[in-house]
């Protein structure tokens, strides 16, 4: 099956009350890792590259792969999205090297660090949805802007995040303005600011109502019922992780993730995509350390990344589990199948 765009995958997860797990990849192992969660446990999978990701990889051998995972995989119904693209032009490349989804964030100016103007948002935003919907690419934009209440906003991972600090106003998406920017854009998918961050370092303490803002999201979900929503810094931090990272030689300070509990209930609000990056490297950098403290001699890649392929391959299908997706990948597949094999009445010859 080739890869398909995102809005029916979070069409099929509204429409049956399920979220899907957004995973970044990198490389082949965690791309490997999530495919083979979502063939256990016959989940729908997107995939998903930022910007640096693809300058890593070299991106036409990143699609180039993920292509040839949905042809490994041809059950699984599988989207490639590009993470936190920085300007409509960034979304066009993703565009045209087979992104079948793309993030225009608007809610930074283009070098993704300094607060953006709403009416600069809504422009680049609305540009990249019509050239995107042209091509049958779906588009997630953002409204607020992604960064920790508890130190409002600040540098964080993959080359993303604020250079000062922002109010927790400034932060969290204002739920009228976010129908606006829906009406104004026609997005897909809408990630939304409830005081969650990218990377490890997201809270200093388990989070409560004064650092993760559940009650943003039920705003929104009450003006906006029918638009999917995006939580981005979704890790959880697994404090196994963490205690594997330190036993290994690692020095991570003690730090928390968003609970599990928490993003269950979320996506009874309407949250269907949930962004993991963080626990997944977190699960492969813990393993190798772990393997080559024990085999201080060796030089095995294979044998380095065996562990954290298991441990991405588990993290991941628990993740489909818990936020429900498990069991809809043929379901959603047979339906594709359905409505592609039966041509519209315009496209029958007369
Ligand atoms: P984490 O760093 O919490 O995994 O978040 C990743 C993310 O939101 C990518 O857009």
């Amino acid at each position: 099956m080739p890869l398909m765009p995102m809005r029916p995958i979070l069409d099929h997860a509204a429409e049956h009350g399920y979220g899907l797990p957004a995973f970044n990849i990198t490389n082949l192992e965690t791309l490997l890792a999530v495919m083979r969660a979502a063939e256990r446990t016959d989940s729908p999978v997107i995939v998903q590259a930022s910007q640096s990701a693809r300058k890593y990889a070299d991106d036409m051998l990143l699609v180039a792969m993920v292509k040839a995972a949905a042809e490994r995989f041809p059950t699984i119904p599988l989207c490639l999205h590009q993470d936190h693209g920085s300007s409509p032009e960034v979304c066009k490349s993703a565009m045209d090297l087979g992104f079948t989804s793309v993030m225009m964030d608007g809610s930074l100016e283009a070098d993704g660090k300094s607060p953006a103007s709403y009416e600069y948002n809504v422009d680049v935003t609305r540009r990249t949805v019509e050239m995107a919907h042209a091509r049958g690419v779906s588009v997630e934009g953002e409204i607020g802007v992604l960064g920790s209440l508890e130190t409002g906003g600040g540098e964080q991972e993959d080359g993303h995040g604020l250079e000062g600090t922002l109010s927790r106003e400034e932060l969290l998406t204002d739920p009228q303005q976010a129908v606006d920017f829906v009406k104004a854009t026609g997005v897909d998918a809408l990630a939304v600011a409830i005081g969650t961050s990218h990377g490890a370092y997201k809270f200093s303490r388990r989070p409560e109502g004064d650092l993760l803002a559940m009650d943003v999201i039920a705003a929104i979900h009450e003006r906006l019922p029918h638009t999917h929503l995006v939580m981005h810094g979704a890790s959880t931090v697994p404090e196994a992780l963490q205690d594997l990272i330190n036993a290994s030689g690692g020095e991570m300070a003690k730090t928390y993730g968003v609970p599990l509990e928490e993003i269950e209930r979320s996506i009874a609000m309407g949250v269907r995509k949930v962004n993991i990056d963080t626990d997944l490297r977190m699960a492969l950098t813990g393993s190798a350390r772990e393997y080559l403290k024990a085999n201080p001699s060796s030089f095995d890649i294979r044998g380095m990344h065996k562990n954290g392929l298991a441990r991405m391959e588990a993290l991941c299908a628990e993740r489909f589990e818990r936020f429900g997706a498990a069991g809809h990948g043929a379901r959603l597949s047979n339906r594709m199948a359905s409505t592609t094999s039966t041509p519209s009445k315009a496209a029958v010859p007369a």
